[in-house]
């Protein structure tokens, strides 16, 4: 490889790390889109799965409510794309305030925990993690993850698209609960979790 492509793809694959992320959207709800009326509208609130560590449930309130903590969250971006703030189809971690007593806030970024043995992948949300998942939001609000396409070129071609592939099934990591999840793949998308109902996520800001 020539310099320059070592370079680029070192930075490429440090990214996500070096970048500060450090630019926060207004907050916003995560509300669930189903096929399935129990689901639909119901929103997403973080669930205690270990210390200091959550995922995403439906909490089984819906936009109606008043939103709580447990349901506010908010993106995190390297850059504003204009001067309204907009973070429309911006990259960033996908974050949410755990709050410790005395200790404040601590801002909690999602990774996707993956097993070796599954194709359903679930959100976790915890402080500890260096490798993080990077979301987008459309023009629309719809949440979406970004990835290098490997499925319809040879070799893979470093052209993002964006996937939606959430479902809401039940998970285990420290506890057998209903969370959002996500299916490792591209289209046809079946998660072998027998479990799964596939949704969309969509953001709702919340109003001040
Ligand atoms: C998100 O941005 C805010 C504002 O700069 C910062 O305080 C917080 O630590 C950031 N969160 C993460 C997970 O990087
Ligand atoms: C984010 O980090 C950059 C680079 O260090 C800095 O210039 C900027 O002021 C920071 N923004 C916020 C909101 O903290
Ligand atoms: C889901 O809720 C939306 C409104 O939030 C509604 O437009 C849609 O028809 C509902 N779909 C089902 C299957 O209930
Ligand atoms: C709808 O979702 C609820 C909650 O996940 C579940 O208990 C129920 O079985 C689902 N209904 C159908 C028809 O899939
Ligand atoms: C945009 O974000 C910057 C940095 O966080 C902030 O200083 C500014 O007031 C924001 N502008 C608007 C229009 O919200």
């Amino acid at each position: 490889m020539r310099p320059s492509a070592i370079t680029a793809l070192f930075l490429t694959l440090i990214a996500p790390v070096l970048a500060q992320y450090n630019f926060s959207s207004s907050p916003f709800r995560l509300m669930i889109e189903s096929q399935n009326s129990t689901l639909n509208g119901t929103v997403l609130g973080a669930c205690h799965e270990n210390a200091g560590i959550e995922a995403l449930c439906p909490v089984g309130s819906t936009l109606d409510d008043s939103a709580t903590s447990v349901t506010t969250f908010y993106q995190n971006v390297s850059y504003f794309r204009d001067s309204s703030n907009s973070t429309v189809n911006t990259p960033g971690l996908l974050c949410w305030d755990l709050y410790l007593g005395s200790l404040g806030a601590i801002s909690s970024p999602m990774y996707l925990n993956t097993m070796p043995n599954s194709n359903v992948a679930t959100p976790i949300i915890s402080t500890g993690r260096t490798i993080l998942q990077r979301v987008v939001f459309d023009e629309c609000g719809w949440l979406g993850i970004q990835s290098y396409l490997d499925d319809s070129s040879a070799p893979p071609a470093r052209r993002l698209k964006t996937y939606m592939n959430w479902m809401v099934c039940t998970t285990y990591f420290s506890y057998t609960m209903e969370t959002l999840a996500w299916v490792l793949g591209s289209e046809p998308i079946m998660p072998q979790n027998p479990t799964c109902q596939r949704v969309l996520v969509k953001r709702v800001f919340i109003e001040p």
